[in-house]
């Protein structure tokens, strides 16, 4: 337990010829809460996407625990995207699907369980995220927050050990973003899993951040990394304090009324 979970070594990433950030490189450990930060466009779901399999490297690597993950075999790398979860931006629920049947879909494609082990475990998986009862809702039937949450139910359908969200408040009023800051604190403390969120949102980041990374658009790499309180508190680098203190990447969105600052 005590290796990184995640290790970022040397990293560049590219579109074709056009590097998005060099050099990055930082460790996740076991159970962090880690923030992937930094303004607009900065390469934020791009490092994402380079985390889960997506997108490869330009260069350097990304290792979970020892186990070099871009230069695995196909088999390999399969293996561990088998023990990561995602919530897209997007939530990405089946509108056509009730909440139970989009849960049980990468159950029944990987799991091999029978259908009754199936909806005890979907049933199980909404009450995690308080959703219990609310099996046969459509997706159009309930809340945006809610929508949030049943995404996170399936995220996390097959047990990951890791969970990455992307945005996982965008779009949500500052009361359910709460709730759902809540929630993945609790999730974190209950399945000992390790967790990966991107985020504009200085309330999301100071509420439940343990590690971070902050990249910047303008040089192209990353600028510091660590928890966002001690950054907040003893770093030198002004650009840092900037955006931890007024959330200027959060200036091309409407300020919502009410919203809650640290
Ligand atoms: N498929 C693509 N092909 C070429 N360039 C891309 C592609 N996807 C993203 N980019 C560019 O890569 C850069 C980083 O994009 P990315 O989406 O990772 O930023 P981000 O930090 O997630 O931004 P946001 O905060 O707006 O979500 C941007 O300049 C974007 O235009
Ligand atoms: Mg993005």
């Amino acid at each position: 337990m005590n290796a990184p979970h995640i290790t970022v070594k040397d990293l560049t990433m590219a579109y074709g010829d056009f590097v998005i950030q060099r050099d990055l490189n930082f460790t996740i450990d076991h159970g962090d809460i880690f923030i992937i930060m930094g303004g607009s466009g900065c390469g934020k779901s791009t490092l994402l996407r380079h985390l889960i399999g997506l997108q490869r490297p330009a260069k350097g690597d990304v290792f979970y625990e020892q186990q070099d993950f871009w230069h695995a075999s196909d088999e390999e790398r399969t293996h561990i995207m088998r023990r990561i979860g995602v919530l897209y931006q997007s939530g990405a629920l089946f509108s056509s699907l009730t909440l139970a049947e989009n849960i049980a879909l990468p159950l029944g494609e990987f799991s091999g369980m029978g259908s009754r082990e199936i909806a005890d475990i979907v049933s199980y998986k909404l009450a995690l995220v308080g959703l219990a009862g609310f099996e046969d809702y459509y997706p159009s039937e309930i809340s945006g927050g809610m929508q949030k949450r049943a995404g996170l139910a399936r995220a996390m359908a097959l047990d990951p050990e890791i969970l990455f969200f992307d945005e996982p408040s965008a779009g949500l009023d500052p009361v359910s973003a709460k709730l759902l800051d809540d929630l993945i604190v609790s999730l974190r403390d209950t399945l000992g899993a390790t967790i990966v969120v991107v985020t504009h949102e200085l309330a999301s980041i100071f509420a439940i951040g343990t590690n971070s990374v902050f990249l910047d658009p303008d040089t192209k790499t990353m600028r510091a990394t660590g928890s966002p309180k001690k950054l907040l508190a003893e770093s030198n680098d002004a650009k840092i304090i900037q955006f931890l203190t007024r959330g200027e990447s959060n200036a091309d969105k409407p300020a919502q009324k009410g919203e809650i600052l640290p």
